[in-house]
């Protein structure tokens, strides 16, 4: 079988391999058909994620169809539509005991810690799936994953009816953040720097646009917000200047949820915490948002049409990769197409 795999930092290969075993008892062998490809995938290549090994097969946003099934499988059978739901967590630890279990000591994340969704045939056990409708297109379904991250910002960020959210950056996860908080009930406003990024997320429901390349951040917000601040800000772009801005925008009794890995500390002052009684908190991967979020996807008014820019097979993985890189003001998602 073919497989995308990411050798050593800097190199992309697309490689032939083994097909993996028949499935034991509690596994099902999966026939791969699309691979979303995220931000945390073009870090992989360069290095630059700090939980990757190498050699690494990528793909944690994927989707295919159950080919074979194990004799103690119950859940899913021979051509079920399936989402890889990419966590692995031992059960025991002191997050796992809490139900934090994205956050367990000895996490594992498909595509990053283990071989992932990035190859025509993976086995896999029962649990780490979740079964789709039938008829939802592959590529929305290779989507849900991404989805679940903005369905947990927006849940550690109790997002709800009513509520004004900030949601900072307009990438892609930024724009299923904003979904998921419009879904919820609250009116949303979006900064990007990228003037086709924010009109896209227009497109996409937002109530308010914002360049902070031309705005200043807290005064645009506490205006848009008659001066209250914004309820809930969600940071989705994860730099030391976006967190400083996230404190400086929030409400009074607000939430601020940080999705970025940046390792840089930021200057952010105790006083304003204190004072608003800010409830600040990182959003990492998703724990138990899988369900809902396919039952939105399920769903026949729930849309996500365009958000998937490209798509590419997957012998031209590296062209993919290289127009995320290249040309980011005019993707959205970019999708691999595993196989037929
Ligand atoms: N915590 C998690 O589970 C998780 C999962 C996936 C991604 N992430 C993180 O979420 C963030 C967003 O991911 P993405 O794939 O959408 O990235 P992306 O790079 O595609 O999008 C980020 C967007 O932010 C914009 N931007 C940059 N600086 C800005 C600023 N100061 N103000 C407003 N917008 C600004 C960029 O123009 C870009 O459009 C990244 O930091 C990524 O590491 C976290
Ligand atoms: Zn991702
Ligand atoms: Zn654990």
């Amino acid at each position: 079988m073919k497989a995308i795999q990411v050798s050593e930092p800097g190199k992309l290969q697309v490689i032939e391999k083994d097909d993996p075993p028949a499935p034991g008892a509690n596994e099902i062998k999966v026939k791969m058909k699309r691979m979303g490809i995220c931000g945390s995938d073009i870090h992989i290549l360069h290095g630059e994620n700090p939980f990757a090994t190498y050699p690494r097969i990528i793909g944690h946003e994927a989707a295919g169809e159950v080919v074979e099934a194990g004799t103690n499988t119950a859940g899913v059978g021979r051509g079920d539509k399936v989402v890889l739901e990419p966590i692995r967590y031992c059960g025991q630890c002191y997050p796992c005991r809490k139900g934090r279990p994205n956050v367990c000591e000895s996490l594992q994340v498909y595509g990053v810690h283990l071989d992932g969704g990035g190859r025509e045939y993976i086995t896999v056990e029962e649990s780490v799936v979740h079964k789709v409708n039938p008829e939802l297109d592959w590529s929305d379904a290779a989507l849900i994953e991404p989805f679940t991250i903005g369905a947990q910002a927006v849940y550690r960020g109790q997002v709800q009816k009513g509520d004004l959210v900030f949601i900072m950056g307009a990438g892609p996860i930024g724009l299923c953040c904003l979904k998921m908080a419009k879904e919820a009930g609250a009116a949303a406003a979006i900064s990007d720097f990228n003037e086709k990024r924010l009109a896209f997320a227009a497109e996409w429901g937002a109530d308010f646009l914002l360049n902070p390349q031309k705005q200043d951040v807290e005064d645009t917000i506490t205006a848009w917000s008659e001066g209250m601040g914004a309820n809930v800000v969600i940071d989705a772009v994860g730099t030391t200047k976006t967190l400083e801005q996230a404190v400086q925008a929030a409400s009074a009794a607000g939430r601020v949820v940080l999705l970025g890995f940046h390792p840089e500390p930021s200057s952010i002052t105790q006083a304003l915490i204190t004072k608003k009684e800010l409830s600040i908190c990182g959003s990492r991967l998703q724990t138990y948002r899988f369900p809902g979020v396919i039952d939105l996807f399920n769903s026949p008014t729930f849309d996500v049409k365009d958000l998937v820019s490209h798509e590419f097979p997957l012998a031209n993985a590296a062209e993919a990769f290289s127009l995320i890189e290249n040309n980011p003001e005019n993707i959205r998602k970019v999708m691999l197409k595993i196989s037929e």
